[in-house]
């Protein structure tokens, strides 16, 4: 395993992978979306014992509401199975539960479970898990701009020369106050970011990998934080 200080605090993953690896076996696309959830639980796992600190996930994306109906309703239905059964083990591990995204728009007893979950664990510590939840990069970051622009207007309505700075920014997006993001993995094959966390990403080494999202293992994680470990970051600077 890395030494602590080569590990990454801040992980995102795209959990894509789930439709194509429950097709390649003759199954419902909602059984790759089970078995997904069911693999996360063990890679959160693996980061609680190598003391990883933060982690993001996708889940759902602005842009799965053109999905079919169907595919939708069961992804809620799989989604609330999972906090509900998840939530006392994620309280006994010290597992923070924290969620970005508007969730105004999932059925009611979605936002219930999501709220309990978020409210039992905020006393947790070990391990902040952010379900990034109907979320896109672009709606947050012109969610955080109107945030800002109302606060600016009403603390000054004759303040023509409103500026915005980075920390405003970083102040309203959903993911506030995670750090930013050091290792993003997609797993599934695809090689683009969609829309996921396109400002905290802004210097996160991007590892790919063909492996889909229900296959991945504790090694297939090892593997990309070894990777991670051999990079050389520096962030728009000169080697040392
Ligand atoms: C992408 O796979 C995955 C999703 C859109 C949903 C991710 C959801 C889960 C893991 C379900 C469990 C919920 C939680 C909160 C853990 P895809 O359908 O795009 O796969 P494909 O590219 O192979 O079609």
């Amino acid at each position: 395993m890395n030494p602590p200080e080569q590990l990454p605090k801040h992980i995102a993953i795209i959990l894509d992978g789930n439709g194509r690896w429950a097709q390649s076996r003759n199954l419902p696309r909602s059984e790759g979306h089970r078995q997904g959830g069911e693999t996360l639980k063990k890679i959160l796992d693996v980061m609680l014992e190598i003391n990883i600190p933060y982690v993001s996930l996708y889940t759902f994306s602005t842009e799965n509401w053109k999905r079919p109906k169907q595919e939708i309703l069961t992804l809620w239905k799989l989604m609330k199975e999972f906090f509900s059964q998840y939530l006392n083990e994620a309280v006994q591990k010290g597992i923070r539960i924290k969620v970005s995204g508007d969730i105004s728009k999932l059925p009611k007893e979605n936002q219930n479970i999501i709220n309990e979950s978020i409210s039992k664990t905020k006393k947790n510590k070990k391990l902040i898990v952010n379900f990034c939840i109907n979320y896109g990069s672009h709606k947050e970051i012109l969610y955080a701009v109107n945030q800002i622009l109302i606060t600016k207007l009403n603390m000054n309505k004759k303040n023509y020369n409103i500026k915005i700075t980075e920390k405003d920014i970083e102040r309203h997006l959903y993911t506030y106050p995670l750090p930013s993001v050091d290792l993003l993995i997609r797993p599934g094959g695809e090689h683009r970011i969609s829309n996921f966390l396109l400002w905290q990403s802004a210097y996160a080494e991007i590892y790919f990998t063909n492996v889909l999202w229900p296959d991945f293992s504790r090694e297939d994680l090892i593997k990309a934080l070894h990777w991670f470990a051999q990079r050389e970051r520096r962030y728009g600077g000169l080697k040392h």
